[in-house]
Formats: C-alpha cells, structure tokens, sequence
C-alpha cells in the first residue's frame, strides 16, 4: 500500500502541468506535512516563479472526500497534510500482507552455504547461511519457487591429507567417535607435516587420485569423512533453523570434465595454453578461465559450469544465485562469462552475491582453532549466553529452553544481516545479548510487549465496539501506520538489492517506533471505542514484525 496514492488522487485534476506525480516527495520534516510537491522544475516551462506556481497549484485543489486535509504553499513547494484518521482506518482495514508480487512460480536456485567438509564451519559461514536463507525466505514471499542448495566442497587434495593423516595417526573408530574434530585435527596436523616432509604431500596427491579411481580400500574410508562432517554441518545448520534441497557437492561434478571440455569445444570456445585447456577472456579484461589443468584434472570453475548446466537442467531456473565472499568475485565473473559465451539460454540469470568480511575480535572466545573463531563454538558459547540472559525471567508460556534456544538464534541471524551486504563488520558479542539499543533481544521483546497487550485485549469483548481511530492521530501512533503501508514496498527493495539489510534497518525503526508508542499512550485505557483502535492497529504491527522476523530469520517469541 502507497500511501503517496493518496496525493496522486488529489492532484489527477490537474493535467495540464504534466506528470506531477513523478514530483511528489515524501516530507523530511512532518510539521511541514506528509508529502511536498516541488514546483521549481516547472517554472522555466511555464515562465512563472516556483512561489507562483506553487500558489496556483495550491488554489486548484479540491481536498472534499479525499484523505488529504490540508496543503500549505511554502517557498515553491506545495506541502500536504493527510488526515491521519481517515488513513489509520484506511490502512487497518484494507492492508493485505500476503499479496504475491510474482504469483506465477518462477524458479531460483540459491547456493549457499557451500561449505567445504574437509575443514570446521566458521563465523563466514554465518553471514553467508543467513544471508542465503533471508533471501530464499524473500524469493519465497514474492511467489517464486526456491531451490536450496548446498555445493558442498566434497572434493580435492584435503581429502588426501585427511586419510592420509588418518593412515599414520588415527583410525575410522576414532572418527566415528571424535567426528569432525578428529578431522580437523588429522588435517591440520598432515599439513604442518608436510610442511617438512615434501614425500608426504605426494603421498596425498596419490590418495586423491585413489579416491577419484573409487579404489575399494580407499574410497569407503573417503565416504566415511564425508558422512562424518555431512552430519557435523547438518547438525549446525539445524541449529540456525536451514535446510537444503540438495547437498549435490563438487565431487558429483569432477566426473563431468570430458563432456564440459567437448561442450566448450564444440562451441569453439577453448584454447591450449602451456598444456593446459583454457577460455580465452582477455577481450573482457579477464585472465584466461582455466577449463582442465596440464596434468588433466579438472579446476573449480570446470566443476561449477557442469554444476550450472545440471541445475539449469534438473530445475529450468530463471535466476541463480551463488553467494560467496567478494573474494570470489573473479571467479564467478569468469565462469557466467563463459556460459554467456557458450550462448546457454540461462546466462542472464546467473548472479554472485558477493558479501564482506564478517569476524569477531580476536580472542573474544575460547575456540578450539586457537585463532580464528569456529562455527560451534560461537554457536556454543551464544546458546550459553542466550540461557543466561534469559534466566532470571519468568515464562508461563514457553519453555525457558526454547525462548533460550530462539534468543540465541536469533541474535546470530541479526548481526549475520544487520549490515549493508558489501560492507565489512565486526560481531559485537558484549552488546548483542542486551534488550536496549539495536539488539536481536529488543526487537524480540518488542513484540512480546504487543503480544502480552493483545492478550489482556482480549478479554475485554471487543468485539462489538465501533473503533475509533481519531486516538491514532498523534506522531508514534501515524509513523507506525505509515510503517505497516510501507512494509512492503521496504520487503521488494531488499529482494531487489540482494539485500537484507534493508529490511532489518526498517524492522528495528518500527521497533523503536513502537516502543516511544506506548511511552505516550496508555493502550488499555477505559475509552473502549479507542482500545478498539489501537488494538487493530497493535495486531497489524504485530503482523508486520511477524513477517519481517519470519524473512530475517528472527524468531517471533510470545513471552520474555
Ligand atoms: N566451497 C566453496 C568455498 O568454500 C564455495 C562454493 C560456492 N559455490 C559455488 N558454486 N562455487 O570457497
């Protein structure tokens, strides 16, 4: 709903000065009225002063039976007052928050996630699950069909290392016992080794290529590591509330090589370059996409096209989405260019979500990488600090586990989206848990303080009482309704920027908005004509909040 609509209607009548909808603005200073009309483009057509036009304007206005109530003429501008009473009603009574914008069931795939199983999932992977999931969940709100996928990195020399150290130190009972930390540790340890012993590293390479060969000893070992780390990562993403459809990883795609080099081939698109395949990419300022190595093994971007090829196939996509850091960017560039050159009917869809650096301050948990801060321990240590925070409440509704457990969550969605996609940011631990200022828990509690009054609403039988909506008409109360009408609007630009966000910036004003609400009305108060009101207009902010924790990935919580 747009509420600029509502001057639209008004100015209709007046055709002759062009297109004056495309002028109208919305006021930065509301004593100066909603919606201001500058008039200073049109003076040099029609050879009068902006003041003079303004004042013209103004005078040919007809405000009877519209939703404006006044306009005032100020320094070239036409300002326009609606009437807040008449909107409140308006909004409460006609706002749909559940119209698809793209009802026809188009199809996106988003891969996400992405994790490569030889190593510990870390605080990017946060950014870039919840980015991932905030963006289906906004794909899925506008009607598209969305396919969640999850291209593990189930392929490569780590893999040699891993069974490699797991040959001279460990056992696959020590794996099924130990699970991704015994990995992590073969992998970490074979490295360091290696490093020092150069017949070591060849010693992986073979064992790679046994594994790619399936070789019967070799290969069960392989599938054992990638069960072991498959559950790791499914238990964590369970955690965060994500799953996938599909878990098809890069070693499905190894096997493709041959058919992407004939592919490519057949669409004269490849070259030799020291012994290696490559595509050509100077012409578009690139380096060459390097399609299979001299030794004859294929690369990541080998590996990606068949992906895209198969995904294209198997779901027929309009759009595809690949988020990784921006580091990748070069990568992604590359390979969309080489299918767009290959002339593949799907190329306009491709699209890299690139984001930045998410990290913790060094130091800030204990983590068992030393260093850099691993996925569950962050997770451990927030689970913690949610049930702490939480204890000293009372609950009669839910579980003090599950509003723990959601409190949790919920902040390491928020901090994951609480900043401009492109941007760097730093996690701030020590004031994330708080329940004031910008917080994962202030917005939850938000929404527990309406749920709380909409209980006690209702044992007050409202039901047959008339609303009156002129108790709406102070400054908290009118942001709020202009709030719900642009919550939409405010969910399309975030899907359209690829970004987050947008949106949470927007939640978290109609939060505050809320909250500087009840500090100038009291809301069940004896006048039951205007407890009527503020009631509807308190279920469409709860409404509203509902939808937008539901596409961040924050969790709606009824008592706290
Ligand atoms: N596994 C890769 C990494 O951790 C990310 C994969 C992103 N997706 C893709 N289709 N390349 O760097």
């Amino acid at each position: 709903m747009n509420l600029k609509n509502e001057i639209s209607i008004v100015l209709n009548e007046l055709s002759e000065y062009g297109n004056l909808e495309a002028l109208i603005t919305e006021s930065i200073d509301s004593s100066k009225g909603d919606f201001c009309l500058p008039c200073f483009s049109l003076a040099k057509e029609l050879k009068k002063s902006p003041l003079a036009i303004a004042e013209e304007i103004a005078s040919k206005l007809k405000l009877e039976d519209t939703n404006v109530e006044k306009v005032e003429t100020v320094a070239g501008y036409v300002n326009f007052f609606l009437n807040k009473t008449k909107i409140a009603k308006k909004v409460l009574n006609e706002l749909d928050l559940n119209v698809k914008v793209q009802p026809n069931g188009k199809v996106v795939c988003i891969d996400y996630c992405s994790v490569n199983l030889a190593k510990y999932m870390h605080i990017g992977h946060l950014k870039n699950c919840f980015l991932g999931e905030s963006l289906a969940r906004l794909f899925e709100n506008a009607g598209y069909k969305v396919v969640r996928i999850n291209y593990i990195g189930d392929y490569g020399t780590p893999y040699g290392k891993i069974l490699a150290g797991i040959e001279l130190w460990g056992s696959e009972e020590d794996i099924e016992a130990r699970g991704i930390d015994a990995l992590q540790e073969y992998y970490v340890k074979f490295c360091a080794a290696e490093a020092e012993d150069e017949s070591l590293a060849q010693h992986a390479r073979d064992l790679f290529k046994l594994i790619e060969e399936k070789d019967e000893k070799v290969y069960p070992i392989y599938l054992k590591v990638i069960e072991v780390a498959r559950k790791e990562a499914e238990r964590l993403l369970d955690i965060l509330g994500i799953k996938f459809d599909s878990w098809k990883g890069e070693a499905s795609y190894a096997p493709k090589l041959e058919e992407t080099v004939e592919f490519l081939q057949n669409k004269n698109l490849l070259s030799t370059s020291q012994g290696a395949l490559v595509v050509d990419l100077q012409e578009y300022d690139m380096p060459p996409c390097l399609i299979r190595r001299s030794d004859g093994a294929s690369l990541y971007a080998t590996r990606d096209l068949a992906a895209a090829i198969d995904r294209y196939n198997d779901y027929k996509f309009d759009i595809s989405l690949y988020l990784t850091a921006v580091e990748q960017k070069l990568h992604f560039a590359q390979f969309f260019k080489v299918l767009e050159l290959a002339g593949v009917p799907f190329s306009a869809g491709l699209e890299h979500i690139a984001y930045g650096r998410f990290s913790l301050p060094t130091g800030k948990i204990s983590s068992r990488l030393g260093k850099q801060a691993v996925l569950v321990d962050l997770i451990d240590y927030v689970l913690n600090k949610a049930t702490d925070v939480i204890k000293d409440r009372e609950f009669t509704i839910e579980k003090p586990e599950d509003v723990a457990r959601k409190v949790a969550k919920s902040v390491l969605a928020f901090n994951a989206l609480n900043v401009e996609r492109h941007k760097d940011c730093v996690f701030d631990l020590d004031r994330a848990f708080s329940f004031e200022g910008e917080t994962a828990p202030y917005m939850q509690y938000s929404y527990t303080r309406i749920m709380s009054v909409l209980r006690k609403a209702n044992e007050l039988n409202l039901g047959a009482v008339e609303a009156d909506y002129s108790c709406l008409n102070i400054e908290q109360a009118f942001s709020l309704i202009k709030m719900c009408s642009e919550l939409d609007s405010v969910i399309s630009s975030a899907l359209e920027k690829r970004d987050p966000s947008l949106l949470l910036k927007f939640t978290m004003e109609m939060s505050k908005t809320l909250n500087k609400f009840y500090t100038v009305c009291k809301v069940l108060d004896d006048n039951l004509a205007e407890v009527k009101a503020k009631v509807e207009m308190l279920t469409k902010v709860k409404d509203c909040l509902q939808k937008a924790f539901h596409l961040l990935c924050i969790e709606a919580i009824v008592e706290m």
